[in-house]
């Protein structure tokens, strides 16, 4: 052995003379409990695992860089927004982005039928910005208390363990706003080729606000460079019969080679009110913005150039929310993401404990990376947040001997006047099936070919009351959608028009004739 190579030591930093035998008496043993590198080797090793997100669990980081353009389309950025990553051409911002995909654990399938996670972590001169974002443009329900009972529907059944069909099915029959998501998910959309060919879209409603305190409702669209591709079913199974991984190994090895993935990134913009012109609600999820209405605006590019040292560090530690903005953006009221602001943070205090924002890759890297607070303690505290210039006693705040104060900065915001009775209620706007609809009418024909032999497969595994529900809503979307998973499964529309709306629904003109049609 040289003399100058790296030595072996426990993590108190003694040198490590025999790695291969525990100390015993005798070289049969019995072994003994004060055998301290032993012990500290073995039981570090038992607790290697940190529980897996409870969705998203499998995903992928890269590191890289937004560029911005100075405009949100052909205007200044400033005239929508003050956040200042955006605000002169050329400007960059370090960031993170995590891939993921939703229901499988930490080892399963990247091609697996699932929307993918499109996670970004902005490290602005701001502070902290994530977009917790998917490669599909909508959400299968528009309130945050129904997030439990899709995610069980879709994960394993509790006593099988078998992601089943008729579940899935069940839950989405009696949930029409899911209609748009299912017709992307069940389409060559909801298996992307790999990470670098897929879109991504922040889906809920936010807001940009400007320097005089003016909002805007805002959505965040993300285009890769590399374009769009995606699997038919039976591609997907043979990628997967050979690697579980090939999404992250793509992209793994795109970045080592110096094939640099980009992504345009644009915003769609709307007015702050409730569009009562409009037959659907701009805070509802389960919608897009059509982009004849409100055209897409580039505001700048984001290029993936840096992959991670450390998986587990990097991957499984970092922790996004969509709490975290920065001074110039804003939330909606969007029901699913006040609802998502919660759960984020809870999960990861309770994931990665109560001092996750100490990890290095979730620090802020903005302010010269420091953070001033007046936290202490907690599992696992590292390092201080006392600023070099303050009275290290004074950890409350206000005080005149010299603590942390409040920022001066004025942060004008025209603030939401808020009234009205408290309830539990859908949106008046529902229109479940327009979109879907419209979803329906511009896939090409070897997609929508693909979308029904996929649901066909699906339907065959579920019970018949499911199975005319399902037709039912179909049916409601589009003739001929109903009429050919229909008769994939034996049915026609005499089957299924006793059913009649789940619920006493705001239907549209359109809507009522399809219902008249059918009964
Ligand atoms: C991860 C909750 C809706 C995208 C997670 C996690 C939770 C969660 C608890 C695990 C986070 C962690 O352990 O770090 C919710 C709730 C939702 C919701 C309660 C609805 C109310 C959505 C929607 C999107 C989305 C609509 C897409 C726009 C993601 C992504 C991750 C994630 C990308 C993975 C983040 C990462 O890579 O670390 N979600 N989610 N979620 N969620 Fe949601």
């Amino acid at each position: 052995m040289a003399q100058t190579d790296p030595i072996l030591t426990t993590r108190q930093g003694h040198p490590v003379t025999n790695n291969q035998n525990q100390r015993t008496v005798g070289s049969r043993g019995p072994a003994t409990l004060e055998n301290y590198q032993f012990l500290e080797k073995i039981s570090h090793f038992d607790r290697e695992r940190i529980p897996e997100r409870v969705v998203h669990a499998r995903g992928f980081v890269a590191y890289g860089e937004f560029e911005a353009t100075g405009m949100i389309g052909d205007e200044p950025a400033s005239k929508y927004t003050r956040a200042k990553l955006f605000q002169e051409a050329g400007k960059k911002t370090d960031l993170a982005i995590r891939f993921s995909t939703v229901i499988g654990g930490r080892d399963s399938s990247e091609a697996a039928r699932d929307p993918r996670g499109f996670a970004v972590k902005f490290y602005t001169e701001d502070g902290n910005w994530d977009l917790v974002g998917n490669n599909l443009s909508v959400f299968f329900i528009r309130d945050a208390i129904k997030f439990p009972d899709v995610i069980h529907s879709l994960k394993p059944d509790p006593i099988t363990f078998r992601q089943e069909p008729n579940r899935i099915l069940d839950f989405m029959g009696q949930t029409p706003e899911s209609m748009h998501m299912l017709t992307h998910l069940f389409s060559p959309r909801g298996i992307p080729a790999t990470y670098r060919h897929m879109e991504g879209f922040g889906v809920n409603t936010y807001k940009m606000v400007n320097a005089e305190g003016q909002t805007v409702l805002v959505k965040y669209h993300f285009h890769p460079r590399a374009g769009v591709a995606s699997m038919t079913e039976a591609e997907a199974a043979k990628v997967q019969g050979q690697d579980l991984g090939h999404a992250s190994k793509d992209l793994y090895e795109a970045i080592e080679r110096g094939d640099f993935p980009q992504w345009d990134v644009y915003v769609q913009i709307m007015e702050d009110h409730e569009h009562p012109e409009l037959d659907w609600d701009p805070l509802d999820d389960t919608k897009i913005w059509p982009e004849d209405q409100f055209p897409l605006r580039e505001i700048g590019v984001m290029t993936l150039n840096r992959n991670v040292d450390d998986f587990h560090n990097e991957n499984e530690q970092i922790a996004m929310g969509t709490g975290v903005l920065v001074d110039g953006l804003e939330f909606s009221d969007d029901k699913m993401l006040v609802g998502r602001t919660f759960s984020y943070s809870d999960t990861q205090r309770y994931r990665v404990g109560p001092n996750y924002l100490q990890l290095p890759v979730n620090q802020p890297k903005g302010r010269n990376g420091k953070v001033y607070t007046n936290q202490r303690g907690g599992l696992m505290s590292y390092g201080n947040d006392v600023h070099p210039e303050q009275n290290p006693h004074v950890n409350y705040e206000p005080s005149i001997h010299n603590g942390l104060h409040e920022s001066p900065e004025p942060q004008p915001n025209e603030a939401p006047a808020v009234g009205g009775q408290v309830v539990q209620a859908n949106l008046d706007r529902r229109n479940d099936y327009l979109h879907a609809r419209g979803r329906y009418n511009t896939m090409m024909d070897w997609e929508r070919d693909e979308l029904i032999n996929v649901l066909t497969g699906m339907l065959e595994q579920s019970e018949r009351d499911v199975q005319e529900r399902i037709v039912w809503h179909f049916f409601m979307i589009h003739d001929d959608y109903g009429q050919r998973i229909a008769k994939n499964i034996g049915l026609t529309v005499d089957d299924v028009k006793h059913l009649g709306p789940l619920a006493v629904q705001d239907f549209t003109e359109e809507e009522k004739q399809r219902l008249a049609n059918l009964g």
